[in-house]
C-alpha cells in the first residue's frame, strides 16, 4: 500500500517536471517567435541593432547588451549603438567578443575580473564595473560567423544555461535579418550615390544654378520636419526633389544658359522639362516605396488653380509632395543668383510666396515654410560656405523661425533680440559675412 503511493507520487513528481519544462520550452518559443516578428520589420541597421540590443536586455535580465558586427575586411569588431557607450570599434581578435570570433563557441564569465579572457580597459575608461558576461556568436546561414552579441550584467546572480541557450536561438534569428539589412544599406548606398550623380549633372549644365537640386532636396527636408512627415515620405521626397529638374537633360543648352529674355517658342521648349523628367524616370525601375517619384518630381510646376505645367493639375489633384517641391523651388530660386539678376531682397521672396498662395502654391505649405528655423535656412542658402558660418550666430538664430523674422521686419520699434536677429539674419543673406574676411 505505501510502495503503491509512493510510485503514485514519483509518477505525479516526474509528470510536473515534464509539464513545467513543456510550459517553459513554450513559453521559450513563444518569446523567440516574438522577437523574430519585431526584429523582422526593420530594415535599418541601427535601428534593428538598438532593437534586438533592447528585446535581449530584456529577456535576459541584464543591465547591458551589445551587437558586435564584424568587418572582416579591416580585420575588426564594431558596436554602432552600445548601451550607454559610443561606438566601439577594436581588432577582431581581442577582449571576450574577439575570443568568440577566434572559437565559435558560447562564453559565460560569472566573474569577470578573474578572467584572463576579460580586458578591464573599457571599463576603466567608461567607469563602468563589468561583473559577468556571456558572449554567443552569431552565424549567417552559411555558418560563417559575422558578429557577436554580448550581455552583462544579470540582474540577479549569473547567467545560467538556460540564458546561454536562449542567446544562442537569438543570435541566430538576429544574424538573418541583420545580414540582410547590411545588404539593403549597401544597395541604398548605390542608389543614393546614383541619384546624386545624376542631379549634379543637371546641375553642372549650368553653374549658376549650381547647387539647386541639392539645395531644394534640403529645404523641402525641413518642410518635412516642420511637418512631420514619416521617413518613407521624406525619402520619397528627397529622391524627388534631387531628380525633379532631371528633364532639363533633354532642353538645348543654348536656352537653359541663355543671357536675357526667352522667346515665347524657347519658353515653351523649357517648359517641357518637367514631362521629360517623368518620361525618363518612369524608365528607372524603382523601389515599391520609391513608385510615386517620377509623378511626384514631375508635377513641380503644377498650380493649385490649375494654370501650372504639364499637366494643369488643380490642388487635390497636385500629389501634395510635389505642392512641397513647388514652394522650395520657388524660394530657392528667388534667393539664388541667376544670370539676369542677384539675389532677390528676402522679404519680397517671402512676398512672392504669400501673393501666391492659393493660385500658385497651397497655403498649408507657405506656412509651414515659414516655421523653419533660420539657422536652417541660412545652412542651406550659404550652402558652399558653410565652414564660415559663426556657430554662435546659428545658435542664435536656430530659436527663430520666418514668422519671427517677418515680425522684426515690420516692426519699427525693433530692439533688443530682434534688431540682433535681423543684424545676423542680414549679414548671411546678403553675403557680408564674406567681405568682412576679404
Ligand atoms: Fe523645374
Amino acid at each position: 500500500m505505501q510502495e503503491s503511493s509512493l510510485r503514485h507520487a514519483e509518477e505525479i513528481n516526474s509528470y510536473l517536471k515534464a509539464l513545467r519544462h513543456d510550459l517553459r520550452e513554450h513559453e521559450r518559443l513563444k518569446l523567440l517567435l516574438y522577437i523574430a516578428s519585431t526584429i523582422s520589420q526593420e530594415m535599418k541597421l541601427d535601428k534593428l541593432l538598438t532593437l534586438i540590443m533592447d528585446e535581449v536586455k530584456q529577456v535576459l535580465q541584464c543591465d547591458r547588451c551589445s551587437v558586435f558586427i564584424l568587418d572582416r575586411e579591416r580585420g575588426e569588431l564594431w558596436s554602432h549603438v552600445a548601451h550607454g557607450e559610443e561606438e566601439i570599434r577594436f581588432a577582431a581578435h581581442l577582449g571576450i567578443a574577439g575570443h568568440v570570433v577566434a572559437t565559435g563557441k558560447v562564453i559565460n564569465i560569472p566573474d569577470a575580473y578573474s578572467d584572463v579572457r576579460f580586458n578591464p580597459n573599457i571599463d576603466k575608461q567608461t567607469g563602468y564595473r563589468t561583473q559577468n558576461i556571456l558572449a554567443a556568436p552569431m552565424r549567417n546561414k552559411m555558418g560563417e560567423i559575422i558578429g557577436v552579441f554580448q550581455a552583462i550584467n544579470k540582474f540577479q546572480g549569473a547567467f545560467i544555461r538556460e540564458d546561454e541557450e536562449l542567446l544562442d536561438a537569438i543570435s541566430a534569428i538576429a544574424a538573418t535579418q541583420i545580414e540582410n539589412a547590411q545588404l539593403y544599406e549597401n544597395q541604398k548606398k548605390t542608389f543614393d550615390s546614383l541619384v546624386e550623380t545624376l542631379a549634379s549633372t543637371i546641375d553642372a549644365r549650368d553653374p549658376l544654378t549650381a547647387g539647386h537640386s541639392k539645395r531644394i532636396a534640403l529645404y523641402a527636408d525641413e518642410l518635412a520636419k516642420v511637418l512631420h512627415l514619416s521617413d518613407q515620405e521624406r525619402e520619397i521626397l528627397r529622391i524627388s526633389a534631387l531628380l525633379h529638374d532631371y528633364g532639363k537633360i533633354a532642353v538645348r543648352e543654348a536656352i537653359l544658359t541663355k543671357d536675357g529674355r526667352l522667346t515665347e517658342e524657347e519658353f515653351k521648349h523649357i517648359q517641357n522639362h518637367p514631362q521629360f523628367t517623368r518620361v525618363i524616370l518612369q524608365k528607372i525601375n524603382f523601389s515599391k516605396e520609391l513608385q510615386q517619384v517620377p509623378l511626384i518630381a514631375a508635377s513641380h510646376h503644377e498650380r493649385i488653380d490649375g494654370t501650372g505645367y504639364p499637366s494643369g493639375l488643380r490642388d487635390e489633384q497636385i500629389p501634395p509632395l510635389s505642392k512641397i517641391l513647388a514652394v522650395a523651388d520657388v524660394y530657392d530660386a528667388l534667393t539664388s543668383k541667376r544670370h539676369y539678376r542677384n539675389r532677390m531682397r528676402f522679404l519680397q521672396v517671402i512676398d512672392i510666396l504669400i501673393q501666391g498662395s492659393g493660385s500658385h502654391f497651397d497655403p498649408f505649405y507657405v506656412d509651414a515654410f515659414k516655421k523653419i528655423k533660420l539657422d536652417r535656412l541660412v545652412r542651406i542658402l550659404e550652402d558652399e560656405y558653410v565652414e564660415q558660418l559663426d556657430p554662435d550666430d546659428l545658435t542664435f538664430m536656430s530659436k527663430f523661425d520666418i514668422v519671427d523674422l517677418l515680425a522684426a521686419q515690420h516692426n519699427s520699434k525693433t530692439f533688443g533680440a530682434a534688431k540682433r536677429l535681423l543684424r545676423i539674419f542680414n549679414k548671411y543673406y546678403n553675403r557680408d559675412y564674406l567681405h568682412d574676411r576679404l
